[in-house]
């Protein structure tokens, strides 16, 4: 859990790439904004990846809290001049780009994440998520964001899945540099 000043922080580094979001292309999140960071997942089949926006704060975060992870979302739900963004997301399990472990911070105002804790499913229960709320989960259970208030981002940090398995899958040079 982060303390206030640190979500302030945050959310101040949030709101400096929020011209940067654009509308999601997931099924499950109509009307939300996100922005890839590091790298960009094509969602399809397949799964491929390309070079995304780098951006140091976020990187750096990403690195103390999840060393190694390679790829990251930043999602705004709120409110602002130039557009409105819902952040809920429906049921679903992340996508192959991903290994199973991801890391999530939800910061700016209080959401409502939805998780089963059974891999089959059937177990499911909703976990208040405070503002600077730091959560780690496996991404291949169902999960959701069922509620927010305006004025809400996250962001999750992956790892990809580099076994080998699905060769479009690739960190570009500047990430690896950085590794
Ligand atoms: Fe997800």
């Amino acid at each position: 859990m982060l303390n206030k000043k640190s979500n302030t922080i945050l959310t101040k580094n949030g709101y400096r790439l929020i011209d940067k979001m654009k509308e999601d292309v997931s099924s499950y999140a109509p009307g939300r904004r996100r922005l890839w960071l590091f790298h960009e997942a094509n969602l399809g089949n397949p799964p491929t990846t390309k070079a995304a926006h780098f951006d140091k704060f976020w990187w750096d975060l990403g690195q103390r809290l999840y060393p190694g992870c390679q790829i990251a979302l930043l999602t705004f739900g709120g409110e602002t001049e130039n557009f409105s963004s819902d952040a809920r997301i429906s049921w679903h399990r992340d996508h192959s780009y991903a290994m199973p472990c991801a890391l999530g911070i939800s910061f700016g105002a209080k959401a409502i994440f939805g998780y089963d804790y059974s891999r089959q499913s059937g177990d499911k229960r909703k976990i208040k998520l405070a503002p600077g709320t730091i959560f780690q989960f496996d991404c291949k259970h169902l999960h959701a964001v069922l509620k927010h208030d305006p004025g809400r981002f996250s962001i999750m940090y992956w790892k990809l899945r580099l076994d080998g398995r699905y060769p479009g899958l690739k960190i570009c040079k500047k990430i690896s540099s950085l590794l």
